[in-house]
């Protein structure tokens, strides 16, 4: 097992990325405090963790609340006593052109992705501070080394979450503390779904939302949709001994859909 008895945190754990992440990192030994917005959700994928045998706590959480996220850290460190990991991977995204974007688009998509990511890092950064040791893993995006027609403020958020955990790593790695993102292309999620159908949407016509993800997999060299899984294994490496010599890296999990830095 490559996490055996770390404690992780993984936010946006309810579905999707974080979801898969929360249960590889719990097959892999680890105890799993999942973190959500949406706290049912949280609550079946902690149950899930127990059922793999590992310890787990769902916590309601918005990322973008300062309160919410102290909170968070004090549940963790009186139920499991220590953070080793920290995946921050709540992430929100919407589709519009610049000319017609609304100030509170672009307000939601910065709060989340990338204030949320500065918020949860801090929080938890401190505790690791004290434990001198810790590993924190920031769910950034292909968007966040090009640019996307339609996501102009998604992409900025990640390309920002890159920059920031770069720069976190070159503050903390004197501490003994890694910080490393993982950089999705298209996953097969919720989010993928929504974006599917606004795609096919602000394109008009007959386009349909199976025919954008059909795009999705002819842009892929190797082929296929992603699965959170596959971030999962990305993240599960970066979480690891594997990775103890890796920090301020922005590692690419594409299919080959991004070949660049
Ligand atoms: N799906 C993709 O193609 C893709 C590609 C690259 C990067 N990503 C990134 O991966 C991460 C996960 O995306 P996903 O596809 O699993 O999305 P998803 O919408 O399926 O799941 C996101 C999860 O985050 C939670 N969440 C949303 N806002 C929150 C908040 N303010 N506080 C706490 N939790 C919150 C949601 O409740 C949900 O459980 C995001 O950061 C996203 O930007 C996704």
């Amino acid at each position: 097992m490559l996490l055996k008895d770390r404690v992780a945190i993984v936010t946006g754990a309810g579905r999707g990325i974080g979801k898969a992440i929360a249960l590889a990192f719990a097959r892999e030994g680890a105890d799993v405090v999942v973190a959500d917005i949406n706290l049912d959700e949280a609550e079946q994928t902690a149950r899930e963790v127990r059922e793999l045998g590992r310890g787990s706590l769902a916590v309601k959480v918005d990322v973008r609340s300062r309160e919410d996220v102290d909170d968070l850290v004090a549940k963790t460190v009186e139920r499991f006593g220590v953070i080793d990991i920290l995946m921050s991977n709540a992430g929100v995204s919407s589709m519009e052109c610049v000319i017609d974007m609304p100030e509170e688009r672009w307000d939601f998509n910065m709060d989340v992705n990338l204030k949320g990511t500065f918020l949860v890092t801090r929080a938890v950064a401190k505790q690791m501070i004290r434990q001198c040791s810790g590993r924190i893993i920031c769910t950034a995006s292909a968007a966040g080394k090009s640019g996307t027609p339609t996501q102009a403020h998604y992409n900025a958020s990640k390309h920002g979450v890159i920059a920031y955990a770069k720069s976190l790593a070159l503050e903390l790695a004197p501490l003994g503390i890694n910080v490393n993102s993982v950089c999705p292309g298209t996953v097969r999620t919720s989010m993928q779904e929504r974006e599917a159908a606004w795609s096919a949407e602000l394109r008009g016509g007959d386009a349909k939302p199976e025919d954008i993800k059909e795009e999705y997999v002819s842009f892929t060299p190797l082929g296929r949709l992603e699965e959170p899984e596959d971030v999962a294994k990305v993240a599960v490496f970066l979480a690891s001994d594997y990775a103890a010599f890796m920090t301020g890296q922005a590692v690419n999990v594409t299919g080959g859909l991004v070949n660049t830095e």
